[in-house]
């Protein structure tokens, strides 16, 4: 008997229910009831969550949450926390939270406590970003460090850059902390153009240090700071790496006493709070960072208590997979109010897509539903002026996700206010929209109308904080990553392999040498014609 979760009795009974409810308007949900507004938030670690504007009822959230305890969630989140091997396809456990752990915490991987291991390595990173903090970390010609460059790609760049952008209000501002992700050298050359070779710092970050990007940019940097300094020696002061792989890191020429280590059981797209944070930290510094960690427990430890009906990241999880697979959503958007969270969506996309984006199970058969819709976003009010107008009155149905503080981090009145009321203002227009008759009685021209109406019935979820600390970011992040969790134990794929990105690294290497030198070719009369085009 397949295991696909469309043959549960519960999924059964949703599409029932779904029937029931899909036609309602949130105007009459609201009408129904008059706390709606109250009922459907929950407030815990410092996160005002109004799920309220969903198009959900009491028995939507019953079968949903009852479906979570069917597909075993609660057994699965124990199965995270103990370090079991649950990245079944890699044959690893899957234990981000131990890098958070406090010091005191015991948590087992095969037979050992990790949590020393993961103090070692932030006290060692913590070690280096105070020497360049406070520049008794000298380069090769006895100048201080001004400069960092991390060179890394996929969660070896996007949680750093999103942390430092989001924490840039923290940091220090006599660093130029920039990122070297892109394999095409003009991301290189413009993140170096204007640094001085003898005041910059690379921190190669790469879980494998085998990653084509990363490695290729690290070599050009090599040879950048070479040919400037001009003595191999210069290396050991200009060059630190954050890796799983000693020997690797080694074979590059970086002093291995320069290695910021990590582990295995640290997924890329859930590393950035591991030693891959090794920038943020020496950014904003080490009390920071730690208050980052602190962050992340705390939304780590609502998680694994909260029941389900009050769980942030379970009833998020589970509305995406509402939206997904019962009203036929394909995209969610992710609309943080708080420009310093600019980068926070394209983070996001490979927290979500790379975890979830696959049709084939655990148990290895082929889904017949869909599973992680795509996520995207800009920051607001950005977005309201470019395509907002498609949530309000297009014909995807697309969830948002709001994100807002109410106090912002550089008090320019009336910023704040005009901010915030454009964010509470989209989540009521796009769940009550505006009737035919509110139109007509604005006094608008008959062939107007139909332009002017909003149908509203728009879904949207707000997460409401009191700032934009580095713990409420560690909450935000934690709140995401277990709710793609919670989807993909729904959805029953391991949220924690990628396979789907290797066969186009493969082709790659393949094409690579045919590009440089005449040699027969083989594939496909597009891809030959296409090679031909580069040679020419
Ligand atoms: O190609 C995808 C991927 O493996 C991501 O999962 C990972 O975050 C990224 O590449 C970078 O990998 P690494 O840190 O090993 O260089």
């Amino acid at each position: 008997m397949s295991a696909l979760v469309t043959n549960s009795p519960v999924w059964k009974a949703l599409e029932g229910h779904f029937r029931e409810i899909k036609d309602e308007h949130l105007r009459s949900l609201f009408a129904k009831e008059n706390d709606r507004g109250k009922h459907f938030t929950i407030e815990d670690t410092g996160i005002y969550f109004d799920f309220s504007k969903h198009r959900i009822t009491g028995k939507t959230l019953e079968l949903l949450t009852e479906l979570a305890r069917e597909r075993g969630l609660g057994d699965k989140i124990k199965a995270m926390f103990a370090g079991e091997k649950i990245n079944v396809t890699e044959n690893r456990a899957v234990l981000h939270i131990a890098l958070r752990a406090s010091k005191d915490a015991n948590i087992q991987y095969e037979g050992r406590n990790v949590v020393p291991d993961v103090h070692g390595v932030l006290e060692k990173m913590a070690g280096f970003a105070n020497k360049i903090r406070n520049k008794t970390w000298k380069g090769h010609t006895g100048k201080p460090i001004k400069n960092i460059v991390n060179i890394g790609i996929g969660g070896s760049d996007l949680g750093p850059v999103m942390a430092y952008e989001a924490l840039k209000y923290y940091s220090d501002r006599s660093l130029t902390i920039r990122f070297v992700s892109n394999v095409d050298g003009n991301d290189f050359s413009e993140a170096l153009q204007d640094l001085a070779a003898e005041e910059t710092l690379f921190i190669v970050s790469s879980k494998t240090f085998t990653t084509l990007e990363t490695m290729t940019n690290a070599r050009t940097a090599r040879a950048w700071l070479l040919a400037s300094l001009g003595d191999d020696k210069a290396v050991a002061k200009h060059f630190v790496a954050v890796s799983t792989h000693e020997k690797e890191v080694a074979r590059f020429g970086i002093d291995t006493r320069n290695m910021f280590e990590f582990w295995d059981w640290v997924g890329g797209r859930y590393s950035m709070d591991s030693a891959i944070g090794l920038s943020t930290m020496t950014a904003v510094g080490p009390d920071h960072f730690y208050a980052l960690l602190d962050g992340f427990r705390q939304m780590d430890e609502h998680f694994l208590h909260a029941p389900f009906s009050r769980n942030i990241p379970v009833i998020m999880g589970l509305l995406t997979v509402w939206y997904t697979n019962f009203f036929g959503a394909q995209t969610q958007a992710i609309l943080p109010y708080e420009n310093y969270l600019k980068r926070f969506p394209a983070y996001l996309q490979q927290l979500t897509m790379e975890s979830n984006g696959k049709y084939i199970t655990l148990n290895g058969e082929k889904v017949n539903y869909s599973t992680s819709p795509v996520f995207w976003g800009e920051p607001g009010t950005n977005g309201q002026h470019s395509f907002y107008q498609l949530i309000h009155q297009g014909t995807n149905l697309i969830p948002c996700d709001f994100i807002g503080f109410k106090k912002a981090l550089n008090d320019l009145p009336p910023h704040q206010d005009y901010l915030t009321a454009n964010m509470i203002a989209q989540g009521e227009a796009l769940a009550f929209g505006k009737t035919r008759e509110e139109v007509l009685h604005e006094g608008v021209s008959a062939e107007l109308i139909p332009h002017k109406v909003f149908e509203g019935n728009r879904p949207s979820s707000v997460f409401f904080l009191d700032k934009l600390t580095p713990q409420n970011l560690g909450k935000l992040i934690a709140m995401y990553e277990h709710s793609v969790f919670v989807q993909g134990a729904v959805w029953g794929v391991n949220p924690f392999d990628q396979m789907g990105v290797e066969l186009g690294k493969v082709l790659a290497q393949n094409i690579i040498p045919e590009l440089q030198q005449d040699v027969p070719l083989r594939h496909d009369s597009s891809t030959n014609a296409l090679i031909r085009y580069y040679r020419s």
